[in-house]
């Protein structure tokens, strides 16, 4: 529940807890499961309201090899090594599989990121894609128009040809929901796999002149851009 506030992994908020850090509505609280309403109850970590805490917003250029979560039981890098150790816990707006690049917002604003995560708010989202096969114009169509997947059909895309090279597409794809693995799926339901997939916008935020692997704090402008 506190880390649903956006300032602590899990494991943080529970040893908190346990230190006798977190005060809800003037009064410690012992439990960990202990369950407040974030619009009512008045949370405190060590004398200091939780809402009043700074918000943070960065985009990182995730290269492919790292996972998108905070720690991974088999040692493999995540995204977290790519960032500093910010005094709060920025999450992953969204995923992006282990082989997929691009850009990754990261924040402690979970209304934020719930907002642009959330499908009823169409916020749209373009990747770069490379098919394993030379793709026609019919298969572009179907995968503007939906694709039938296991849970349920796509919305439509902007699909954008940009040039076959050899035995393969590469075409670029604006989706506006964010099911599991969707591009990749939506590419094998045509017979054929995702070779390279990058992420280069989501909404009005372009990748420009980031380095992979580097990161930049969102501007206010990209910030209220998402928000509306
Ligand atoms: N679609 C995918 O298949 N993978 C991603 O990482 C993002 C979108």
């Amino acid at each position: 529940m506190i880390s649903k506030a956006g300032i602590g992994s899990r494991t943080e908020a529970r040893s908190w807890i346990h230190e006798r850090r977190v005060k809800v509505n003037g009064k410690v609280i012992e439990n960990p499961d202990h369950w407040v309403d974030m619009k009512r109850d008045h949370v405190w970590l060590d004398d200091k309201p939780l809402e009043q805490r700074d918000r943070l917003y960065l985009l990182l250029y995730k290269p492919t090899g790292y996972l998108t979560t905070y720690k991974d039981p088999e040692g493999r890098p995540t995204v977290y090594d790519l960032i500093e150790d910010f005094d709060t816990f920025l999450s992953p707006v969204g995923r992006l599989d282990l082989d997929t690049s691009g850009l990754l917002i990261m924040t402690n604003d979970t209304q934020f990121a719930e907002r642009v995560t959330n499908p009823d708010s169409h916020v749209p989202k373009t990747y770069l894609v490379k098919a394993s096969a030379l793709l026609t114009d019919d298969q572009l169509e179907q995968l503007r128009r939906g694709i039938e997947l296991s849970d349920g059909m796509t919305r439509a895309a902007i699909v954008k040809r940009l040039r076959n090279s050899g035995k393969h597409t590469h075409f670029e794809i604006t989706i506006s929901e964010g099911k599991n693995r969707q591009v990749r799926r939506m590419v094998e339901a045509l017979g054929a796999h995702v070779m390279k997939l990058v992420r280069v916008r989501i909404g009005a935020i372009a990748i420009g002149e980031l380095p992979i692997g580097e990161w930049r704090l969102l501007t206010r402008a990209e910030i209220t851009s998402l928000r509306r």
